[in-house]
């Protein structure tokens, strides 16, 4: 705790400091996006420079306002002196849009990744994702929300002008060092802010406003309630509109997920209101409660001095000024119509199972696992057919909970704990979950379509960065099988030796020493994808042996990914 005083009183934390204007994000509304990543300086504290990262500015970035169906081209460009990615969360769009780990944005150079908006009308972000920088990079600063408008929102009664009735609300929390510089990874996340804004308040009509509720800090989740409990509505999950407006006095968000609610201040001018987080409530195995872990022996390091867990505390001062000239005054009755997957037409069902590397009281420190390998860029963990419906169970083999999000699509939670009633705020279309501690579970489902990409893989993990950052991570391609017949393919093109075979390897050899092999897939006569290996960068040549043992015997086909082309040759297993 460096700067600010906290008085309790009546359990409820009361900070005294002076209240700076909320700073509201500018916007970007047009389909040529340009972003320049760029350090910077930036003053938290009165007086005292932090150094951040931002983009177009020093902390943070703009709003990106998209539009369903239309295209937009995105320079990227990276001036800060080290690499990174950015990620759109949330986004359904091809692999190699996404921004994930693989695609680096090199110091000096510009990504320019390009695509149509196919979500619906809804809160999404962006955000850095290098290997192992997550957190770093994010913690610095460098984060913005995404607005995608469609013309089912714009039909309906809600409120929507940028920064007045409808907010961005960026909620982080960081840990300034003693020269009020941020520490990443660290547990002693006791300052909040809110748009980059430490201890803000900004003005709202005395009508509906709508919030737009972003969790982008590394770890902390909350439970977010107005002083006076004043009832609001939830209108929005992750993915877009619900159906109905949903009527509550606490909504928990973890890290990567968005809520929109409205509130209704008609009759309120003249008051203020608190929106806070009543982390009192949190039961132990929660970031942000008394304990983090299940139990009191299960230690996070610097995580019990910090004054946020356990206690309720402000987040951001709405003071409540006149109307609009036409406010919107009545919450809508409903929103849209979702179709929910069905589960009979699921293809595939998977368990994904969340553990630390080690036990006991040291468990929630990291490394961490899925599956119990932590992330290797060089393995594709998992193979999708493209159009697969698939049911995904993330159990949580741990003390902690952890939120666990998946790249390019939205899901439905069909399971909740083993139970099918699902809590109703987590309700609808959604990318991010926090799976409860202990032997807590999340069962989803979800389609794969669209996007195939053979090469560069999505990710899922856990959106606690620091953990994340520490391996519990995974990668998965969807691929498009009825491309084998796809003219694009090389026939031959490679040696293949010895064929038949039945040693322990077999090795290719491209006839064009100048390419290079980056990854391989063995397919069997049904088509099935048996085997996928994206090759280590180390081992990376025109030359590549492959174990075979394993392989019953019989006909499978070979291909062979390279910078350039395809090849696929069969071969024999004796
Ligand atoms: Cu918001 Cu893979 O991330
Ligand atoms: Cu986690």
């Amino acid at each position: 705790m460096k700067h600010l005083i906290y008085i309790l009183l009546f359990g409820i934390a009361l900070n005294i400091n002076a209240q700076n204007q909320l700073v509201i994000p500018p916007t970007i509304d047009n389909a040529n996006i340009n972003l320049t990543l760029q350090n910077g300086t930036h003053s938290f504290f009165n007086g005292q420079s932090t150094a951040t990262m931002g983009a177009n500015g020093n902390i943070l970035g703009p709003t990106l306002i998209l539009h369903k169906n239309s295209n937009v081209n995105i320079n990227v460009t990276n001036n800060l002196g080290q690499p990174t990615t950015i990620h759109w969360h949330g986004l359904h769009i091809s692999a190699s849009n996404d921004g994930g780990p693989h695609t680096v944005i090199q110091p000096n150079t510009t990504w320019n990744p390009q695509f149509t908006v196919m979500n619906n009308a809804s809160t999404m972000w962006y955000h850095p994702h290098l290997d192992e920088f997550t957190d770093e990079h994010v913690s610095k600063g460098l984060a913005g929300m995404i607005i995608i408008k469609d013309t089912e929102e714009a039909a309906l009664n809600l409120p929507r002008t940028y920064g007045i009735d409808d907010i961005p609300v960026i909620i982080q929390t960081k840990d300034f060092d003693a020269n009020y510089q941020i520490v990443n990874h660290s547990n002693s996340d006791d300052t909040v802010m809110v748009n980059a804004t430490v201890n803000p308040q900004t003005d709202v009509p005395a009508q509906v406003v709508r919030l737009r509720l972003l969790n982008g800090s590394s770890q902390r989740v909350f439970n977010f309630g107005f002083s006076g409990n004043k009832t609001f509505y939830q209108i929005a999950t992750d993915g877009g509109l619900k159906e109905t407006p949903l009527v509550l006095t606490r909504l928990q968000l973890a890290p990567g997920e968005r809520s929109e609610i409205l509130v209704d201040l008609s009759g309120m001018q003249g008051q203020t209101l608190q929106l806070m987080s009543y982390a009192a409530e949190f039961s132990n195995g929660i970031y942000g409660a008394t304990n983090p872990g299940m139990g009191a022996f299960m230690q996070l390091t610097n995580y019990n001095p910090n004054p946020l867990n356990g206690s309720n505390f402000n987040i951001l001062q709405l003071n409540v000024v006149a109307q609009t000239a036409s406010p919107i005054t009545s919450i809508p009755n409903s929103l849209v119509t979702l179709t929910p997957l069905l589960e009979s037409n699921s293809d595939q069902s998977r368990t994904l199972t969340l553990r630390p590397v080690t036990g006991g009281s040291q468990q929630l420190n990291g490394d961490f696992t899925i599956n119990d390998v932590s992330l290797d860029m060089n393995t594709i963990n998992i193979t999708i057919p493209l159009n697969n419906t698939e049911i995904w169970t993330i159990s949580n083999n741990s003390a902690i909970s952890h939120p666990f999000h998946i790249h390019d699509i939205q899901y439905y939670i069909i399971e909740y704990n083993g139970s099918t009633t699902i809590p109703s705020y987590l309700q609808g279309w959604k990318d991010t979950v926090l799976v409860p501690s202990g032997q807590g579970s999340v069962k989803v489902i979800t389609k794969f379509e669209d996007f195939a990409d053979d090469t560069i893989p999505y990710m899922y993990h856990c959106h606690m960065l620091n953990h994340e950052d520490g391996g519990m991570m995974g990668q998965f391609v969807v691929i498009d099988s009825t491309a084998d017949t796809n003219d694009a393919i090389i026939q031959n093109g490679f040696y293949l030796f010895p064929n038949p075979s039945n040693n322990i390897y077999m090795t290719v050899s491209l006839h064009n020493k100048n390419e290079k092999i980056t990854a391989y897939a063995i397919i069997n006569t049904l088509g099935q994808i048996v085997n996928y290996h994206k090759i280590h960068e180390n081992e990376i040549s025109n030359i590549y042996s492959f174990p075979v043992f394993e392989y019953s015997a019989g006909t499978y086909h070979i291909k062979l990914f390279t910078e350039k082309n395809i090849y696929t040759k069969k071969f024999l297993i004796k």
